[in-house]
């Protein structure tokens, strides 16, 4: 029988396809949200995370390009013990890359490729996650096809595509999804969100941060 017009309609049930509470700023770089793309600078460009440590990981490199954000090291360490307890050996081929760095790195793709292509791989300075130690690239522990496209069909990629969101990452960069990222597949990036929001996004299939938070596409610098 329907409620009597006096009495208040109950709630309506949680759905099962509401979004998450917003806990998190979209804009400050300290914020595992933090969304950082070609319309969306760093803001202070030249932003440094307070708390880079070195994670205990296999890597490949050292210095600055060994630290990240002490969030994202504990995830990683996490998340390359199970992918080892899998058979899968992944190392980290590059994390934090300060603002200078990222000068050298992004000029060092327009001199070689010039600026038009360089923009599809790499993010001009004070763009990039790697300057917030909430992100880093992977390489798979037998070294094939490091940061080149057959990447994505080694082990260490596909293992960190099925199992990355258990541990709050994302690839950030996925194939085919250029006009809403910016850049052209990256299946070595990895970004950290957190556990929650990443594997809602598996659940809900959603596969950018742009489309997941509700924010523009940005194919390109404004
Ligand atoms: N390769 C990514 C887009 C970066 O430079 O941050
Ligand atoms: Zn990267």
């Amino acid at each position: 029988m329907p409620p009597a017009p006096s009495e208040p309609a109950p709630p309506p049930s949680p759905s099962p396809s509401a979004a998450l509470p917003r806990q998190f700023s979209l804009t400050d770089p300290a914020s595992p949200w933090l969304i950082v793309n070609k319309h969306r600078p760093l803001v202070p460009a030249a932003y440094a995370p307070a708390d880079l440590v070195r994670p205990a990981v296999a890597m490949t490199v050292s210095g600055e390009s060994a630290l990240l954000n002490s969030t994202t090291a504990g995830a990683a360490e996490a998340m390359f013990a199970a992918a080892a307890r899998d058979g899968v050996s992944m190392v980290l081929a590059s994390g934090y890359r300060s603002y200078s760095t990222q000068v050298a790195t992004y000029n060092g793709y327009v001199a070689a490729r010039g600026q038009a292509d360089a923009d599809t791989a790499s993010a001009r300075p004070g763009y990039s996650e790697h300057q917030t130690g909430w992100a880093f690239d992977i390489a798979d522990g037998g070294g094939v096809c490091g940061f080149q496209p057959c990447f994505a069909d080694q082990p260490a990629a596909v293992w960190a595509k099925a199992n990355g969101h258990r541990f709050g990452f994302v690839v950030r960069y996925p194939w085919m999804f250029h006009p809403i990222t910016g850049y052209y597949y990256e299946p070595w990036h990895l970004r950290y969100i957190g556990v929650e929001p990443a594997t809602d996004m598996v659940n809900r299939g959603i596969f950018t941060l742009e489309e997941y938070f509700g924010v523009g596409p940005a194919p390109g610098y404004l």
